[in-house]
């Protein structure tokens, strides 16, 4: 497995496996990896030639510079498990290689980045698009490969593969979960052992919220779901919707024709969570 920092490095190497032909599946990751990003490269792997796997904190998509500092990085760890995966190169670049200079670019994500994570996380999702579109065209990947635990940045990025009008396929990855059932994700190690066992009450109302449908309209789920979060002093929703899964327009009533997922966003003592669960 070849590690590179610079961009240099980078092109040069793929510009050989390009001029093979080879098909390169992209795994973007900002490390801290866990078994959600072990099956993305498994899938990768099943599916290209060659796989990349970036890992950069991308200080253009936190809001908070409190969850920027604390945002886990385990390095050596990540570059084992990435070793034992068969992972073919890894880029690790530094901010600076990623922002010689300032980006200012802003994307036109339409009303995709107003409602949920983009409310709640001013500039968020334009700092992903910022990221993503330079790995993009950095790498030139066939595929690329995204977890659905971050759902509304995957439909994002499918817009910004338009936007970019690129020929790249965004793959979509099942969630993957602990035994409890909460959603996997970097965050997690920043929980107490007490927090740890909070946390699976989110899965848990997802679901109790999705077996009311037939009994409840969407804003008295939405109301449900907020009385529940109520009663854990530990926790504060941050939101809870239901959308349309490509819009991500909000649904204010059930309709059988179209695809609706159920996404949260929950504050367990200043660690942010967030989780979705198809909603049909
Ligand atoms: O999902 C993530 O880990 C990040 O948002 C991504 C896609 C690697 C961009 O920094």
């Amino acid at each position: 497995m070849i590690v590179y920092r610079t961009k240099n490095d980078l092109t040069r190497h793929l510009l050989s496996w390009q001029n093979e032909e080879k098909t390169i599946g992209l795994v973007p990751t900002m490390g801290a990896l866990h078994q959600g990003h072990v099956s993305l490269v498994e899938k990768a792997n099943g599916e290209n030639d060659i796989v990349v796997v970036t890992i950069f904190v991308n200080p253009t998509q936190f809001n908070d510079p409190s969850d920027l500092d604390h945002y886990p990085r385990t390095l050596d760890r990540d570059l084992e498990l990435l070793r034992n995966l068969e992972a073919d190169l890894v880029f690790v670049p530094s901010v600076k290689e990623m922002y010689p200079e300032e980006d200012s670019q802003i994307y036109d994500l339409g009303t995709l980045d107003e409602v949920m994570e983009g409310k709640h996380r001013e500039g968020h999702f334009n700092g992903v698009a910022q990221i993503v579109s330079k790995l993009f065209l950095l790498i030139r990947p066939r595929r690329a490969y995204f977890g659905q635990k971050d759902f509304q940045q995957l439909v994002i990025i499918r817009r910004l593969v338009e936007i970019m009008e690129m020929d790249l396929t965004i793959v979509q990855c099942p969630i993957i979960r602990e035994k409890d059932g909460l959603a996997m994700s970097s965050r997690n190690t920043r929980l107490s052992k007490e927090e740890r066992k909070l946390a699976p009450f989110i899965y848990e109302t997802l679901n109790h919220a999705r077996e009311k449908m037939d009994t409840l309209t969407p804003t008295q789920l939405k109301d449900w779901v907020t009385l529940q979060f109520k009663k854990q002093p530990e926790m504060e929703l941050e939101y809870f919707e239901i959308v349309e899964d490509k819009s991500l327009t909000p649904v204010n009533e059930w309709d059988e024709t179209v695809n609706k997922v159920g996404c949260i966003a929950v504050q367990l003592n200043g660690v942010r969570l967030i989780d979705n669960l198809n909603f049909d």
